[in-house]
């Protein structure tokens, strides 16, 4: 198969939900229908239960059962779906962010009982920075939900991007009767199984069709008239244009655990996800099709096991034919790379591989030379941008409590940086180390790693700080400048960006309108 063949059949997506709200049954349902998958209950939830919640080393242990659910491929009606998995627990939202950068679209699960959640809210930004294709599905319609016209209006004003309903239910809850697929104008009845995977559609051209009174009852056919004469005139027609740019976001509902609605949107995905996309580097866009290879690093995951300090990398390819054992440019290293151990993930089995493709991730056995946002390359010296930090939410200082272990708590920290555990900010005056995270835990793992991998014993000390924010300014002087009055407030981060520490809000704004040549961002990226 020529390269563009490869290129055409494959895509690259990730669920992403608010935890509960049906991700982990969705890629359930996925997977058999990909054939990926045999019996239901083969999908590990990656979700921490709240006996867990705070038990961190049992959540060390199932992401390490995660790692095989890392990338799911699986093939259905000729194309390759690579899925990617997200971390169902909050605290590791970066992971997720990071993830996202590594696809080409996204399915977004959204619980019909409880509408846009914050978790939800926080992942679109994110897709909306990159323009990243959005597909809604609205779950669990067999419960009483909230009024699907209500939902839809949710989503736009909360997420802030147009919907174009290509499905709509009739009734809910109790009364749910099924959906009726705008798009290809066909009714689906809903026969409550958690079993049933047919395809059974009834085609209805024209819903005045009295056989659609004695199939679903007067009221319901009427109210569904009604519904479906007022979405086609409130809603443009869909234009698949514009939800490729990310503008308009197509609606289905349906019912994961139930396996309904789940095909009709499958369907509907292969014909207008986007395969793999151009992508820009510092020097240049690469195009899929280009024939030397190029992939980043956008995920590492450590094996727990000290004696055997590997991890695996997962590499997004971009461009080109990956092989296995030729060397690659890795760009910001000294010497070329060469990979013999390189794994593919087909459904829940690992296997080594001599090739892939652009859409592909596959797994590097990696003993340190690798960091999150790496770019390997058949030659060239350019980097992939768009693989940016977020300013954490939780910040504590980090004090090594044994000056004999100074290396080994320097070389951990720097390790798990690299891992993406926790990002780390330097301050310029008295090289205050400081730890920023999205989530609680990440401070007993570092804590825990540290001691464990690398017998470096730390503390945490807490700190009042709000936001990491990276600055720039077209105005050299005015930063230097900024940079001297606030040298108390000043980091670098692990790359040597510039970082002003906020320690609220309002002194934040203030700060802001006192100095309105400098700029502010809350990603790395800018
Ligand atoms: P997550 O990965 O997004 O966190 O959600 P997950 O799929 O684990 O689903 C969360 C809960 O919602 C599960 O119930 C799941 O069975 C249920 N669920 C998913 N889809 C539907 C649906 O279409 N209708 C209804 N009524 N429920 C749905 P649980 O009780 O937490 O777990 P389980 O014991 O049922 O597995």
């Amino acid at each position: 198969m020529s390269l563009k063949d490869e290129i055409k059949k494959r895509r690259t997506f990730a669920i992403i939900a608010h935890p509960d709200a049906g991700k982990t049954t969705l890629t359930e349902k996925l997977l058999l229908f990909g054939g990926a998958i045999n019996t239901a209950g083969a999908v590990k939830s990656n979700k921490i239960d709240t006996a867990t919640k705070s038990d961190w080393m049992e959540i060390e242990k199932q992401r390490g059962i995660s790692v095989a659910t890392s990338v799911m491929g699986f093939e259905y009606k000729d194309i390759k779906i690579n899925l990617l998995d997200t971390p169902g627990h909050q605290d590791f939202a970066e992971d997720t962010y990071r993830t996202l950068t590594a696809v080409d679209s996204v399915i977004m699960v959204i619980d019909c009982v409880k509408g846009v959640e914050i978790q939800t809210e926080k992942l679109m930004e994110v897709c909306r920075m990159r323009n990243t294709p959005v597909i809604c599905f609205i779950n669990k319609l067999d419960r009483e939900g909230r009024d699907p016209y209500d939902l839809l209006d949710e989503v736009e004003a909360k997420l802030n991007i147009q919907v174009r309903p290509l499905s709509w239910p009739i009734g809910m809850g109790k009364s749910f009767k099924g959906v009726y697929n705008l798009y290809e104008k066909k009714l689906n009845l809903f026969t409550p199984s958690q079993r049933k995977l047919s395809d059974d559609r009834q085609v209805f051209e024209n819903l005045e069709d009295e056989e659609l009174d004695s199939l679903i009852g007067k009221n319901p056919a009427d109210q569904l008239r009604e519904d479906v004469e007022l979405i086609e005139g409130v809603y443009p027609d869909f234009d698949p244009k514009e939800y490729l740019e990310g503008k308009v976001a197509p609606v289905f509902f349906g019912s994961a655990v139930n396996n309904f609605g789940v095909n009709e949107m499958l369907d509907t995905f292969i014909k207008i996800a986007p395969a793999p996309k151009s992508r820009q580097t510092d020097l240049r866009e690469v195009t899929p099709d280009e024939s030397k290879f190029s992939g980043f690093v956008f995920k590492i995951h450590a094996n727990m096991d000290p004696n055997h300090r590997n991890r695996i990398a997962f590499l997004r390819i971009c461009s080109g034919k990956f092989e296995r054992n030729k060397p690659y440019n890795h760009v910001r290293g000294t010497k070329p790379l060469r990979f013999s151990n390189v794994t593919q993930f087909m459904a829940q089995d690992k296997e080594i591989i001599d090739e892939a493709f652009p859409g592909d991730i596959v797994g590097l056995y990696d003993t340190g030379n690798l960091k999150i946002g790496d770019t390997l390359t058949d030659g060239e010296n350019m980097v992939f941008t768009g693989i940016p930090s977020f300013s954490p939410e939780i910040f504590r200082e980090v004090v090594n409590k044994d000056a004999m272990k100074t290396k080994q708590f320097e070389k951990g920290l720097k390790q798990l940086m690299e891992e993406g555990v926790a990002q780390l900010f330097t301050f310029d005056m008295g090289s205050r180390k400081v730890v920023g995270t999205v989530g609680q835990l990440q401070f007993e793992v570092i804590q825990f790693r540290l001691k464990n991998e690398y017998n470096a014993t730390v503390e945490f000390h807490p700190m009042n700080l709000y936001k990491a924010c990276w600055i720039s300014s077209k105005d050299k002087k005015q930063l230097d400048e900024f940079v001297r009055s606030k040298n108390r407030h000043i980091a670098h981060d692990k790359d040597g960006k510039l970082v002003f520490m906020a320690e609220s809000k309002a002194w934040l704004q203030m700060v802001h309108d006192n100095y309105p040549e400098i700029e502010f961002h809350f990603t790395s990226e800018f």
